[in-house]
């Protein structure tokens, strides 16, 4: 183990601002609006808040917990903290699936972030033309490949520039300059789409009046495999994040914090957004295209000053997320296998590059789960709705009944807290997780 050469994270601030800048990212400004909408609105919103506080919370402490107190990546957080089993551990599955999912999570999210990069360059030549023709445009970068691939390279640039340059000089340091700015700008746009366009109370309805006759076995699915994708959970992110940690923290506090930051700014993501579908009559289930084809029709009156500082923060957003998706797959290399950090990120990014160029080619598709699918669709989907709840219910189990030591401080609320927080990974959260996978595979 090259424990000596590890990154730590300067403050604990700065841990928080990265923890958060990796759960805030496209999920919140991009998935989870779409996602809404396709899945009917107030009732999936329900059903993915409740996710939320009783699968989401506890493995995200969970996950923290387990960075913290091993040090280690996350394959070797289990060898480690598996004390009678140690390298025979079957519970570093749980690792190596996520560094797995990493991988092909990276590959879609790249391109997905490439889109939101190339809409940067958009908004300064700036948007023109109706809701149809701005929708037309954007049909056209995603069914061209070379375009795609072309932003793409890009943002993997990015990614891979900062995680080269290590945790706290690359992650920490660009997490704390970019997602306050994030913060403000999109509390802006959700006022505005709220007291100053014709949708706004549409959309407050929309969100919040649940109508259950429209939630499906497939919508239920979404909404748990959505929590665990908004929370960075499920692959060991938080696990890696939480290696980094020079002391303990209190993980119930700070897996709350980050909790609500995350919630907080996907529900006034999907309040700007379905404002303007509902303003200007566009189709609430617009798919992936979503935000692409709403809110340049709102820019194009605004002008560049709106549009650019969004696009270059939704960039931005989503850089401080993929670099935490690297980083669990660099940090296994660097720590199992004793690469360079150099040598793990060149390598590893590069490969994710290549899988993400699949992602660009639309019209190969498969059939699978009843419906057509191509690389993109097919590597978030398996990845956000099965790998990612079966890595967090391995986590779950191995905190609730393998992991020995208290994961709060020793005072009377600590203690009481610890308890609940153990009966709810020891059974809560794993049943429903089992539940809702089989639901979703149409077993249960
Ligand atoms: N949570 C991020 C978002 O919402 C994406 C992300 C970062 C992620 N790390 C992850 C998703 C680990 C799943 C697992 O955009």
């Amino acid at each position: 183990m090259a424990s000596g050469v590890r990154g730590s994270w300067g403050t604990r601030m700065g841990f928080l601002i990265a923890a958060v800048g990796s759960a805030v990212g496209l999920g919140n400004i991009w998935k989870f609006p779409y996602i809404t909408g396709v899945y009917g609105g107030g009732a999936f919103v329900l059903a993915y808040l409740f996710c939320i506080l009783l699968v989401g919370l506890p493995i995200l402490m969970a996950e923290l917990t387990l960075g913290a107190r091993s040090k280690r990546n996350s394959v070797g957080a289990f060898i480690t903290l598996d004390e009678k089993r140690g390298k025979k551990s079957p519970w570093q599955l749980g690792g190596w699936l996520g560094v797995i999912s990493g991988f092909f999570i990276m590959a879609f999210y790249s391109v997905t972030a490439g889109w939101s990069t190339a809409y940067i360059a958009k908004a300064i030549s700036g948007f023109s033309g109706t809701a149809a023709e701005i929708k037309a445009e954007f049909d056209k970068i995603q069914n061209t490949p070379s375009i795609s691939i072309l932003w793409h390279t890009l943002f993997m640039g990015l990614t891979i520039a900062i995680v080269i340059r290590g945790v706290k000089q690359g992650i920490e340091k660009w997490s704390r300059i970019l997602m306050p700015i994030l913060g403000i700008i999109l509390t802006g746009l959700c006022v505005y789409g709220l007291f100053f366009t014709s949708g706004g109370m549409k959309a407050l309805a929309f969100l919040f009046k649940p109508d259950f006759s429209k939630l499906t076995s497939e919508g239920v699915l979404s909404a748990m495999g959505h929590s665990f994708f908004t929370l960075s959970l499920g692959m060991g992110t938080m696990i890696t994040y939480g290696s980094y940690l020079k002391q303990e923290v209190n993980y119930f506090q700070t897996s709350l914090t980050i909790a609500f930051f995350d919630t907080a700014i996907a529900l006034a993501a999907g309040l700007a957004i379905f404002s303007l579908v509902f303003t200007y009559n566009l189709e609430v289930s617009g798919g992936p295209g979503l935000i692409f084809t709403t809110l340049p029709v709102l820019f194009k009156q605004t002008g560049m000053l709106v549009a650019l500082p969004f696009f270059l923060l939704l960039t931005f957003a989503a850089l401080t997320s993929a670099i935490s998706i690297l980083e669990v797959v660099v940090a296994y290399f660097i720590d199992e296998k004793g690469w360079s950090r150099v040598k793990a990120t060149l390598g590893v990014g590069g490969l994710i590059y290549l899988a993400g160029i699949l992602c660009t080619i639309n019209d190969f598709t498969f059939h699978f789960q009843g419906k057509e699918r191509n690389f993109y669709d097919l590597f978030d989907f398996v990845t956000t709705n099965y790998m990612l709840p079966i890595g967090g219910l391995i986590v779950s189990l191995f905190v609730g009944w393998v992991l020995k030591d208290r994961f709060s401080e020793d005072s009377e609320v600590g203690i009481l807290l610890h308890k609940i927080m153990r009966i709810i990974l020891k059974f809560v959260t794993p049943i429903l997780v089992i539940i809702i996978i089989l639901h979703g595979l149409k077993i249960l």
